[in-house]
C-alpha cells in the first residue's frame, strides 16, 4: 500500500475538501472537523462524480413527525439523484450494502497523504 502526497493541510481547512487525481482515480478529500477522509469521487448509483455534490448533515432517528437534523459536514449528497454517504465511512445512509470506495489518509509533518492498495478506510480488504 503506497502513500500519495496531495496537499498540504492549509489547502483544506476545517470543513472543506479537495478533489485530487491520484493514479487516475479522482478522489475527494474532506476536512470532517479537523479529521481527513478520502472517498472515490465516482458515486456507485450511475457514476456521478460524487464530489461534486453539498457536503451537509442529514436527519437523525426520531419519533414521527420529529425532524431533528445532525451531523453537519458529515455527509456528502451526490448532485445527480440525492444518494447520500457518510464521508467517515464511504457507506450509504440508506444500506449497510451501498458505499463508496474510501481511501486511508495519513497526515504527517502538515502533508496529507492517501493511502491506495487493497484496504478501504477502516483497514477492511476489497
Ligand atoms: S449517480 Fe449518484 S445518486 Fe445517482
Amino acid at each position: 500500500m503506497a502513500i500519495h502526497p496531495v496537499a498540504e493541510t492549509a489547502e483544506i481547512p476545517e470543513n472543506t475538501f479537495k478533489i485530487v487525481q491520484v493514479e487516475g482515480r479522482s478522489i475527494g478529500v474532506y476536512n470532517v472537523k479537523g479529521t481527513y477522509y478520502a472517498v472515490h469521487n465516482y458515486c456507485p448509483h450511475q457514476g456521478a462524480e460524487l464530489c461534486k455534490g453539498p457536503v451537509c448533515g442529514t436527519t437523525l432517528d426520531s419519533a414521527v413527525f420529529e425532524y431533528i437534523y445532525g451531523r453537519e459536514d458529515e455527509i456528502v449528497r451526490c448532485p445527480w439523484h440525492g444518494w447520500e454517504f457518510d464521508l467517515k465511512t464511504g457507506k450509504s445512509l440508506f444500506s449497510d450494502k451501498v458505499r463508496v470506495r474510501s481511501y486511508p489518509v495519513v497526515v504527517q509533518d502538515g502533508t496529507i497523504g492517501v493511502m491506495l492498495g487493497s484496504a478501504n478506510a477502516k483497514g477492511e480488504k476489497e
